[in-house]
């Protein structure tokens, strides 16, 4: 699998709501060569500080180059991201890390909260025409119903079934994501997960539970992204240590030691 550096030219910046803001950037070689599920390190400014670049799932990638980045500010790095105007550099490197794998044409449903729907976009838009029109639901947490209503207009338009959970009511069921999971597995025969740990780690036991096949994209915190620092460890199933830049983000559910 190809990996490049890339210094990618900003196309637009849309903000989708208080929280998120989506980067359309001009990177064909990157766009290229993602596959759902996989990231890029970002560089975070135009100095020294921050020294970092910063990890962000491939959100949507076209053939035309254009390769799409979903960003919550929350630090830094991210504020730096949204300050950016049409025609600004952003160097990059990716397609990086281990992406999802459908290895079923049966019904899938996806789980995605706050901002780790960001790669399940890119999952939808790559699914099987066979399974798309009437087998793809997908659950959407957030905060509130502005952080949603755009995502799931995007999801219908690629044919899935969107359900939505929000933590203030505001839109859908009023409550957590995963809340919604048990009357959506019966008929499942793949679960794609991504969003903060504790979502994560309920559905990875509903779906053992229930013996659906589950892969979750795991978050860490990453210094290098390339697998030489091993800043992003974690504790893999069976007493194992896994990196989340070379062995995930993507992990089939049995190979994580899921910590309440
Ligand atoms: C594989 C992967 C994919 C990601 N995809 C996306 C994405 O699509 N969109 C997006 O907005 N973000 C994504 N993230 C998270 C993103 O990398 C962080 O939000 C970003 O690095 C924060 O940088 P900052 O400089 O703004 O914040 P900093 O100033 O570095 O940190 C601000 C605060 O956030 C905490 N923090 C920083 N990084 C993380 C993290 N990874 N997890 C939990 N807390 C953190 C810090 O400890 C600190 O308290 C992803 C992370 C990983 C590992
Ligand atoms: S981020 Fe450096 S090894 Fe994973």
């Amino acid at each position: 699998m190809r990996e490049y550096q890339e210094n990618s030219v900003v196309q637009a910046i849309d903000r989708l709501s208080d929280s998120f803001h989506r980067l359309t950037l001009f990177a064909p070689r990157i766009a290229a060569a993602a596959r759902p599920g996989q990231f890029v390190m970002a560089s975070c400014g135009t100095t020294l500080d921050p020294l970092l670049r910063r990890p962000f799932s491939i959100h949507q990638a076209f053939a035309d180059g254009a390769l799409e980045l979903l960003v919550k500010v929350i630090g830094r790095g991210t504020s730096y991201l949204s300050t950016l105007r049409p025609g600004a550099e952003l160097s990059l490197i990716g397609p990086l890390g281990r992406g999802f794998h459908l290895t079923t044409h049966g019904p899938v449903t996806l789980v995605g909260g706050g901002i780790g729907i960001a790669p399940l976009l890119f999952l939808a838009s790559h699914l099987p025409t066979d399974s798309k029109i009437s087998t793809c639901t997908v659950l959407l947490g957030s905060r509130t119903n502005t952080d949603l209503l755009v995502l799931t207009e995007e999801f219908k338009q690629l044919g899935c079934q969107v359900r939505t959970a929000t933590d203030d009511g505001s839109l859908g069921h009023h409550g957590f994501v995963s809340e919604l999971l048990p009357a959506a597995l019966p008929g499942a025969h793949m679960v794609f997960t991504c969003g903060p740990h504790a979502m994560m780690t309920t559905v990875a036991r509903l779906c053992l539970d229930a013996g659906i096949r589950c892969e979750a994209s795991l978050e860490a915190h990453m210094a290098c992204g390339l697998g030489a620092c091993l800043g992003c460890t974690i504790h893999g199933a069976g007493n194992t240590y896994r990196h989340v830049c070379k062995h995930g983000p993507v992990f089939d559910a049995t190979e994580v030691a899921w910590t309440p």
